[in-house]
């Protein structure tokens, strides 16, 4: 047997359901807010994540699948989805069009991580990208639309680690001083974080390794050393934030993993998720667009983990109409054939299958599907022109003929 691919996994009945309600509620809310999907190919040029995500990032420098085409280029799974989604915005000038300015995407995303609970090789994102606006407005209502989808799957309370990661104009000083203090604990700190040290010190903040945990904890934060315009756009958010009423925390270690972030970067973090707890995670990428060859456009933007997602979110049982139509002789059959048209027609799921079965045996049946409702079509039923309609939940039995039986089900097994 050939099995799947460390790291995957295959997704069906009943869990890919829930999966479903998270899309279905993601579109919903998106599209009350005014965001258009925009689905980029799972292949990009290894360049575009280079330039955006960071040749440092442990993304790039470790986690990418790349591999050389029969033509000698090199290509990557996505890893994430915002430089994907920049790369199309510039290349068909999306920023042209309004309705092209507000993005969400849903789909597959991969990096060779080590696999454990809600960390996968190919794991699922959904994200917003909000293009060409520069207000502290955006972010909050970003976070708003995140707030929204969490409650809708029945998530109350969410706590937000917020932060600032500066600008060209600050971060730079900060990272000087960052550099020196790590440079003075070297010897303490990992292998990986003795190297970013001098290639990309900001990184060592993000490192899980736990001898580096008590070095980032007393390590000097960017809260002082930001600009005037930077620190005006966090107040901004956070006087947003503290009139609504959301749960939001002041993190000065959060630096998110991605090197493209400017200004406020965020995340939402569930206790109930263990080692990997967040759910959710996103930013200011204004200079993004412009690096990449586009134009100068203020962005931001977030994405979460459906994975993770779909662990702690609460399932409501829906009401279900599914029937299961159990026929017996050829003319039975020919009704059922009928029933079925009649059923789906009016938006009613119906399940009728070729082999011929005893009642017994078909009300079993329906019982292993979980239907709820069973139309009975047997001798009985032909020669008195009326079909019988059975709730397996209470066991009551209707007699309905053909024609209304989709009424009488959608009024709730009501006349
Ligand atoms: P990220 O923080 O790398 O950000 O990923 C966002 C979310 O994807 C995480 O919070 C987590 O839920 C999920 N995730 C990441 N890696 C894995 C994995 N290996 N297995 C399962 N889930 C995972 C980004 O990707 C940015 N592009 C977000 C963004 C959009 N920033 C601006 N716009």
């Amino acid at each position: 047997m050939v099995s799947s691919v460390k790291g995957t996994f295959d997704l069906f009945y009943p869990e890919v359901e829930k999966w479903q309600t998270i899309e279905e509620n993601a579109r919903k809310i998106f599209h009350l807010f005014g965001y258009t999907e925009i689905r980029t190919p799972i292949l990009e040029h290894t360049e575009l994540f280079v330039r955006s995500v960071g040749s440092e990032t442990d993304i790039v420098s470790k986690e990418m699948y790349t591999f050389v085409d029969k033509k000698g280029r090199s290509l990557t799974l996505r890893p994430e989805n915002t430089a994907p989604a920049m790369r199309s915005v510039i290349e068909h000038r999306l920023y042209e069009l309004p309705k092209n300015q507000r993005l969400y995407y849903i789909g597959p995303q991969f990096r060779y991580e080590r696999p454990q609970k809600g960390r996968y090789r190919q794991f699922h994102q959904i994200g917003i990208e909000l293009i060409n606006d520069r207000t502290p407005y955006a972010e909050f209502e970003g976070i708003i639309v995140a707030k929204e989808l969490l409650n809708s799957l029945g998530i109350g309370q969410i706590k937000v680690k917020l932060n600032s990661v500066g600008c060209p104009e600050c971060r730079p000083h900060y990272v000087e001083i960052l550099r020196k203090y790590l440079l003075d604990r070297e010897k303490e700190l990992c292998l990986d974080c003795q190297k970013r040290i001098s290639l990309n010190p900001l990184r060592v903040l993000d490192c899980k390794v736990p001898s580096c945990q008590k070095i980032i904890e007393e390590a000097p934060t960017i809260g002082s050393h930001l600009c005037v315009l930077c620190e005006d756009h966090l107040q901004k958010l956070r006087e947003y934030l503290e009139e609504s009423d959301l749960f939001y925390e002041l993190d000065q270690r959060l630096v998110r993993g991605l090197d493209y972030y400017v200004k406020n970067v965020f995340e939402i973090t569930s206790p109930l998720l263990g080692a990997q707890d967040a759910v959710l995670g996103g930013g200011r990428y204004d200079g993004l667009l412009k690096s990449l060859g586009g134009p100068d456009l203020p962005s931001f933007g977030w994405a979460l983990g459906v994975e993770r997602l779909s662990l702690i979110a609460q399932f409501g049982e829906k009401e279900k109409k599914d029937v299961y139509i159990a026929w017996l002789g050829e003319k039975g059959f020919k009704v059922a054939l009928k029933l079925g048209f009649l059923l789906r027609g009016n938006n009613i799921p119906a399940i009728l299958e070729g082999e011929e079965r005893s009642l017994k045996n078909s009300l079993k049946r329906a019982d292993k599907l979980g239907v709820n409702i069973v139309v009975i079509i047997g001798e009985d039923e032909i020669k008195g022109g009326l079909l019988t309609l059975k709730n397996l939940k209470s066991g009551e039995q209707f007699a309905v003929s053909l024609n209304e039986v989709p009424v009488f089900i959608l009024n709730g097994l009501r006349s």
